[in-house]
């Protein structure tokens, strides 16, 4: 399966109408209204977008990273020359132009005026709204950060904020590195694939600041490396419970990182988008998986299992999921293990329609999937490697103390050791074993709840730096 495209006998060049939309946004500042400039542009555009209505019911522009896709499938020939005209109308906030059937030239006129006076600030309503107000009711305007807020969008940071364990730092600059190689279509060198997996075996997994951050609760929206560098280490934590050997680790490792590689071809509008996603948003979404596979297996010198597990890692136990690959066909282990890891990242971070999830909470989420979804015994594996309340989480006890958890209890996932903090949360106050017990041999105090930092400042990497390294 390849992205489903509508077949059109020879598709309209997005490129055309873009360059159209924007000399016509240039034509409006400049001219009259009815110049004969504008109404020629106008003619063109027109004939442009009714030429693609003829065989579909909507015309869709997005436009990621300098690149256009035209109804989801990536238009990437002669970029160089179009940047100007992306950036302009990104800079701008104009990240997708949708146009329905029925659109009439005032409506393409319409909105070239209304795209020359966007320069001129925000306004209070939004770009539905303003259209709207323009009779303008075929065609909409989309942005990464969505105007309409119809369904709440929280502004989280990207990516983590505050000081990073510099191993984690240069990890994930190196996987954005790797993504972007990918997503500008540029040849993706195995060799610094395998350093970045080396990095995470041998650095990152070994830090416990880096643990830390990757383990906790989240405050800000997963982009796909990020997310990917954090998948590799929580499925590296699950194949050292699981007792992998060191080839299958390094094998895991890259699976794990690479395994939305496919994201790389999916608009981030659509990635992004607050809400849920409409029938033809999903399917595009979905085609990730099969994307991912498609990228990966042309690399050459990747493990065999690689674009296998980018394949399957949304298809469940039960051989349900996507995509479709057969009824009942169970997905390799390797696959099972990064999904697990896959799903805990993503309910652990920030998204625009939803808060982090806590870590205790997220385990619970495994849990009632595991036997369905997910393999049970790579669930209670993933839970034991982890903790309820793993490294780097704010917990308060039932002493009503608050403090960073520093290390975990070998089989005591509920009772970690903690490094307690002062009243400001600024300074540590020493050290306390939660699963220590008193002379009746009852536990001295358990853990309450996680708390969610008070701030984005809170840098609990500092309580950890120091913490010897899990095994
Ligand atoms: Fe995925």
């Amino acid at each position: 399966m390849t992205t489903t495209a509508a077949a059109t006998p020879a598709p309209v060049d997005p490129y055309q109408v873009l360059k159209g939309f924007a000399s016509l946004r240039k034509l409006a500042g400049a001219y009259p209204a009815g110049h004969p400039m504008i109404e020629q542009k106008v003619r063109e555009v027109d004939e442009a977008v009714q030429e693609h209505l003829r065989t579909n019911p909507v015309f869709r522009i997005e436009m990621i990273h300098g690149n256009v896709f035209l109804d989801g499938v990536s238009f990437s020939r002669d970029p160089q020359a179009n940047n100007q005209i992306i950036l302009e109308l990104a800079n701008l906030g104009v990240d997708s132009i949708h146009i329905h059937e029925g659109v009439v030239p005032d409506e393409l006129r319409a909105v070239a005026e209304f795209l020359w006076q966007l320069k001129e600030g925000p306004h209070t309503e939004s770009i539905a709204e303003q259209l709207i107000a323009r009779n303008v009711r075929h065609i909409s305007l989309g942005t990464l950060v969505p105007l309409d807020t119809r369904w709440r969008a929280q502004q989280w940071p990207d990516a983590p904020t505050g000081p990073l364990d510099p191993a984690y730092a240069e990890s994930l600059q190196r996987a954005e590195q790797t993504f972007e190689t990918v997503a500008a279509g540029r040849k993706l060198e195995v060799v610094s694939v395998r350093d970045l997996v080396q990095l995470l075996v041998y650095k990152v997994a070994r830090s416990n600041a880096a643990l830390g951050q990757i383990l906790a609760v989240k405050q800000y929206e997963n982009l796909t490396y990020c997310h990917s560098v954090n998948v590799a280490i929580l499925s590296l934590l699950l194949g050292q419970q699981l007792r992998l050997s060191e080839a299958a680790m390094a094998e895991l490792v890259e699976a794990a990182l690479l395994h939305d590689i496919g994201k790389t071809r999916i608009p981030l509008g659509i990635l992004k988008k607050p809400g849920a996603l409409d029938k033809r948003e999903r399917r595009l979404m979905e085609a990730h998986t099969v994307l991912g596979a498609e990228i990966l297996v042309q690399i050459e010198g990747l493990w065999p299992l690689t674009p296998l597990v980018a394949l399957e890692h949304h298809r469940s136990l039960k051989g349900t999921g996507y995509p479709d690959v057969g009824d009942g066909v169970v997905p390799h282990v390797m696959s099972q293990i990064v999904s697990v890891a896959d799903i805990y990242e993503a309910i652990t971070g920030a998204r625009s329609y939803q808060d982090p999830t806590l870590p205790e909470r997220a385990c619970l989420v495994l849990a009632r999937l595991a036997g369905q979804k997910l393999n049970t015994a790579l669930v209670k594996a993933f839970v034991n490697a982890i903790t309820f309340f793993p490294l780097g989480s704010l917990v308060r006890t039932t002493r009503d103390e608050i403090g960073v958890v520093n290390r975990t209890t070998p089989n005591d996932p509920l009772h970690p050791v903690l490094t307690l903090l002062d009243e400001d949360l600024d300074r540590a106050r020493g050290e306390i074993d939660t699963s220590a017990r008193d002379s009746s041999g009852a536990y001295e105090r358990h853990i309450v709840e996680t708390l969610v930092p008070p701030d984005q400042e809170l840098d609990v990497t500092k309580f950890l730096a120091s913490a010897p390294p899990v095994a």
